[in-house]
């Protein structure tokens, strides 16, 4: 048998997709069209609707299409009594999960799928309410009414975020950047949710796998750690010295490297110019700068880019975001793919199971426990 050496199963083409094509000189195209076509022009539900449907919604399709995510932002009872004894130090990432998990109680899916498009609608909506509810809830003891008259996901959002109306340039913000996280191919979340898939589990379970592997810091959650490292710095000149010193002592910058694009991550153009241009006038816009620089000293030092989490990490601090938020706005977008994955995968299934170079001892004589020694 042939082994190939592919640690952490990099270079290895493990199955198709329809959905979009990353990387190979070609950019990142969603259904064949470019990301910087789709993040100028569309709203996240326009993109959302053509990850899950296949095709750009016609006006029409958009409203109702809109219309059903706005239906699904309502929290049923139970799943309010769940969220409220979730504890206030809870991470974001698990109280998602858990509602994820807990809705799929109470709404399940059919056993033939037949309702796997509307659950895939019913998340994008419910997913920001439900952080919110329990976010407001755990802080203040409010129990916030999770309607708004925000047309759009990112709107609702802020808009319960904040609690009032919210400022458009944020919600712009907002949009673009759900829409340059709503896919990504064969990331780990997403491979892992078609794992889940691949076994003919439910849609609940795939997104909840999704959820949990995207909180890990070498994935989703290395926008947090981003903003984590950008803060630990007073200056430019503190974090070029600063960096540096991270470099020699061999430490992973987050927001730093890409599997897949070793010359440049084509949505790090986007987010980039987003938080530059939120920054302006911004008490705080020497996080800029400071994000500036440590993208200097990376390429420098280690011809290392940037790639999506590191600037989404200021870009979201100038919109006035808690930093534990940062991984779920990731799930409210990323929720999109993983769906469309799910769906694509149940198309023409196959049960995802690889193989392992064993290196274990080899055979042994079987010991009672009673003569075991050590
Ligand atoms: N900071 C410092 N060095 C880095 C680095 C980073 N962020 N990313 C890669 N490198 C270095 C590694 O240390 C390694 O150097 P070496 O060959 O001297 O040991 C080399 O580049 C290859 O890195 P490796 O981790 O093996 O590449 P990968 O393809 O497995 O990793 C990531 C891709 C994303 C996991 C990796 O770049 C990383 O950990 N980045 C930080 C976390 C992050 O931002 N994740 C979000 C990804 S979208």
């Amino acid at each position: 048998m042939i082994v190939k050496k592919s640690g952490g199963l990099a270079g290895v083409i493990a199955g198709k997709t329809a959905i979009s094509s990353v990387g190979k000189g070609n950019g990142l195209k969603y259904r064949g069209y470019d990301i910087y076509d789709l993040s100028e022009h569309c709203q996240f539900e326009e993109v959302a609707y053509l990850l899950i449907h296949g095709e750009l919604p016609a006006a029409n399709q958009l409203n109702q299409f809109r219309d059903r995510i706005i239906a699904g932002r309502l929290i049923p009872d139970a799943l309010k009594t769940a969220l409220q004894s979730i504890p206030r130090t809870a991470h974001p990432m698990d109280v998602l999960r858990t509602a994820v998990s807990f809705l799929g109680c109470l709404e399940p899916e059919k056993e033939d799928f037949s309702n796997q498009a509307d659950i895939a609608t019913r998340l994008l909506g419910i997913l920001p309410s439900t952080l919110l509810y329990w976010y407001h809830f755990a802080n203040s003891g409010i129990e916030i009414n999770c309607c708004t008259r925000e047309e759009s996901i990112a709107g609702h959002f802020l808009h319960l975020l904040k609690r009032s109306p919210v400022n458009s340039n944020h919600v712009m913000a907002m949009n673009k950047s759900l829409i340059l996280y709503a896919e990504h191919e064969f990331n780990a979340s997403t491979f892992a949710s078609r794992i889940t898939a691949s076994t003919l589990s439910e849609f609940y379970s795939c997104i909840a796998t999704g959820i949990g592997v995207l909180r890990g810091p070498l994935h989703g959650g290395a926008n947090e750690a981003a903003m984590e490292l950008i803060s630990k710095f007073d200056s430019p000149q503190d974090a070029i010295q600063g960096l540096k010193d991270m470099l020699i002592k061999k430490e992973k910058i987050m927001g730093f490297g890409h599997r897949v694009y070793q010359n440049g991550d084509p949505r790090n153009i986007v987010i980039k110019s987003l938080s530059h241009s939120l920054s302006i006038d911004h008490p705080e816009a020497k996080l800029y700068e400071i994000s500036e620089v440590i993208e200097n000293v990376m390429l420098m030092e280690k011809g290392i880019y940037p790639n999506l989490d590191f600037y989404s990490a200021s870009a979201y601090h100038f919109m006035g975001i808690p930093t534990s938020f940062f991984t779920p706005i990731f799930v409210f977008s990323r929720t999109a793919g993983w769906a469309a994955h799910v769906m694509e995968q149940r198309v023409d299934n196959k049960l995802i199971r690889p193989g392992a170079e064993y290196t274990g001892p080899g055979n042994r004589e079987f010991i009672a426990l009673s003569e075991r020694m050590h």
